[in-house]
């Protein structure tokens, strides 16, 4: 089998997939199963807030056909007890990063500092919720508060801190470029999309909010184009996420220039088996077309 392990940003991985923040996230038993049963070379815990917070009524989540719309709100139960499922997830080995979600640059310097505390290998700053109104797109789409909550959390913490950004801006560069210029280790993009279900049967939208996030294969290729984008302008790496189901939808988030990436839909769909599934797939690409490393895939259609 191909070479998959890597080191993004000082994360040692098995191989180069991780899980996404929000799926399954939220108990250190099950981050933990994701990793020894599921084969994730690391993962990101649930967006975890200062306080308990139990998210929008539902119905928060449906299927669509190409993918799911969730307005789950950001339910989490508050940093202060969630030391106890790190603890449990750390088990497992691999890298588990907190992924965190505030209104200022000091409660997310808090937040990490906790996270830290927990051993969080890194942090992914949450700047781009859509559908949490003061918690998300009105931070994430302003390059200067972005810049902002980055220097905090860097001057808080050792550990690296990844900036998770939305696609839902008109330079999604800029907000990358300013989360660079702060110190920030990493970049993952994207975060899900604005979208709406109307039941037509009785003329309202399905989601309590009316308003959710898509994700899953509808986001795909908004996600490959604004890794493509950030990984022209950036030196730390990124890490890609929307829609990666297959093998071959990785190697496409690769190729544009993503190091690593993250399955959060598809885990749904495929299990949690859906981390090793991919990664042989990744692995069966290379063989079949004679790769010998990730690095030879990474920036490809870039012409690098
Ligand atoms: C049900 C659900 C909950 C999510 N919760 C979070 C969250 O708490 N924090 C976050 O940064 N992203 C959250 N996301 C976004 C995912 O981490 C990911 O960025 C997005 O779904 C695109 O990847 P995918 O197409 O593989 O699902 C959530 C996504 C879904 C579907």
């Amino acid at each position: 089998m191909a070479e998959l392990r890597t080191r993004i940003a000082g994360l040692e991985m098995e191989n180069p997939t991780m899980l996404a923040s929000g799926i399954l996230g939220q108990t250190g038993e099950s981050l933990f199963r994701i990793v020894r049963e599921g084969g994730a070379g690391a993962v990101v815990t649930k967006s975890i807030g200062l306080e308990p917070r139990e998210g929008h009524g539902s119905p928060c989540l449906l299927e669509l056909d190409n993918g799911i719309l969730n307005a789950m709100g950001l339910p989490n139960p508050g940093i202060d007890s969630f030391g106890e499922e790190m603890a449990v997830a750390l088990k497992a080995g691999a890298p588990v990063i907190g992924s965190i979600f505030s209104d200022s640059p000091s409660n997310f310097a808090a937040l990490a500092r906790k996270m830290e505390g927990y051993g969080a290998a890194a942090v992914e700053l949450n700047l781009s919720c859509p559908h949490a109104e003061k918690f998300g797109l009105d931070t994430g789409s302003d390059p200067a508060k972005v810049a902002e909550i980055v220097s905090a959390v860097k001057s808080a913490v050792k550990m690296p801190v990844f900036a998770k950004l939305s696609p839902m801006v008109p330079d999604i560069t800029a907000i990358a470029l300013a989360a660079e210029d702060a110190g920030c280790d990493a970049i993952v993009a994207i975060n899900t999309m604005r979208a709406m279900k109307i039941d037509i049967d009785i003329g309202k939208p399905v989601l309590r909010n009316k308003v959710g996030g898509l994700s899953g294969r509808a986001i795909k290729p908004v996600g490959v184009r604004a890794v493509y984008e950030i990984a022209g302008r950036v030196k730390v790496p990124v890490i890609g996420a929307g829609g990666v189901y297959t093998g071959r939808d990785a190697v496409e988030y690769l190729m544009a220039g993503a190091s690593a990436v993250q399955i959060g839909s598809a885990v749904r769909e495929r299990g949690i088996g859906a981390f090793g599934i991919v990664s042989a797939e990744i692995a069966e690409f290379m063989k079949e077309n004679k790769y010998k490393s990730l690095n030879e895939i990474i920036g490809l259609a870039r012409g690098k």
